[in-house]
């Protein structure tokens, strides 16, 4: 079946946050005493907010109740908006634009399918949030990646079938919900180590658009 929506990872593909979310995260990592570095990091990319609080919890000895969590959620969103204040247009990672140009140049529908419920406000910063045909983010969601729904849901938004998409992430979980999803993956950056991504990429500035859409060609 022909290529006829591609849909975008917002963080690490559209726009590079970790850094923010690993300064948030170490702020109470080092307030609660908790043991944070930046391979544990790596570990949150695609997973949400609360999924990610777990796996860092879960280096420390301290039983955390639901509403301690909910403020420590609450706590570390707050540091990262501030971060998140610094973004701007040139923070587009390097290729992006040229890409989503070419597709809505050829027609083919682009959406966002994002973990994060600060969607709105990153696209916002960086000056796309008009650009995109359909937005799934973690405001519209009740079960994260590697669930596939935010990629549905992202298909459903833009009237295509699962089969017509292809995902472009970098994170493992991220790779996972597109195969769920029953659509094609392309891994960038880390995911380019993904065993199940339909194309490997190191450097999203390197993906040739005719390559993109012969994908299905490629693996199916
Ligand atoms: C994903 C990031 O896009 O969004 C994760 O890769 C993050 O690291 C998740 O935890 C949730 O983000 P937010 O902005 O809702 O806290
Ligand atoms: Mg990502």
């Amino acid at each position: 079946m022909k290529i006829s929506a591609v849909i975008f990872d917002l963080d690490g593909v559209i726009v590079s946050t970790d850094e923010y979310h690993y300064q948030a995260w170490k702020q109470i990592s080092d307030q609660e005493n908790i043991y944070f570095d930046r391979a544990i990091n790596e570990r949150l990319r695609g997973v949400s907010r609360m999924e990610s609080l777990d796996i860092i919890l879960s280096h420390s000895d301290k039983v955390y109740s639901e509403s301690e969590k909910y403020l420590l959620a609450q706590r570390k969103n707050d540091i990262y908006c501030e971060l998140l204040n610094k973004l701007s247009p040139n923070d587009i990672l390097p290729g992006i634009i040229n890409l989503l140009i070419s597709l809505k140049a050829r027609d083919i529908k682009i959406a966002i399918g994002s973990s994060s419920k600060n969607t709105p406000f990153i696209l916002d910063q960086i000056g796309l949030a008009t650009n995109f045909d359909a937005i799934a983010d973690g405001n519209s969601i009740k079960n994260s990646k590697p669930d596939s729904e935010v990629f549905l849901l992202a298909a459903e938004f833009l009237g295509v079938q699962p089969e017509e998409c292809v995902v472009i992430e970098d994170a493992q979980a991220g790779i996972d919900a597109a195969k769920a999803a029953g659509m094609k993956a392309v891994g960038i950056g880390s995911a380019a180590k993904c065993f199940n991504a339909d194309m490997k990429l190191n450097d999203i500035s390197n993906l040739d658009i005719d390559h993109l859409l012969e994908v299905n060609e490629i693996r199916s």
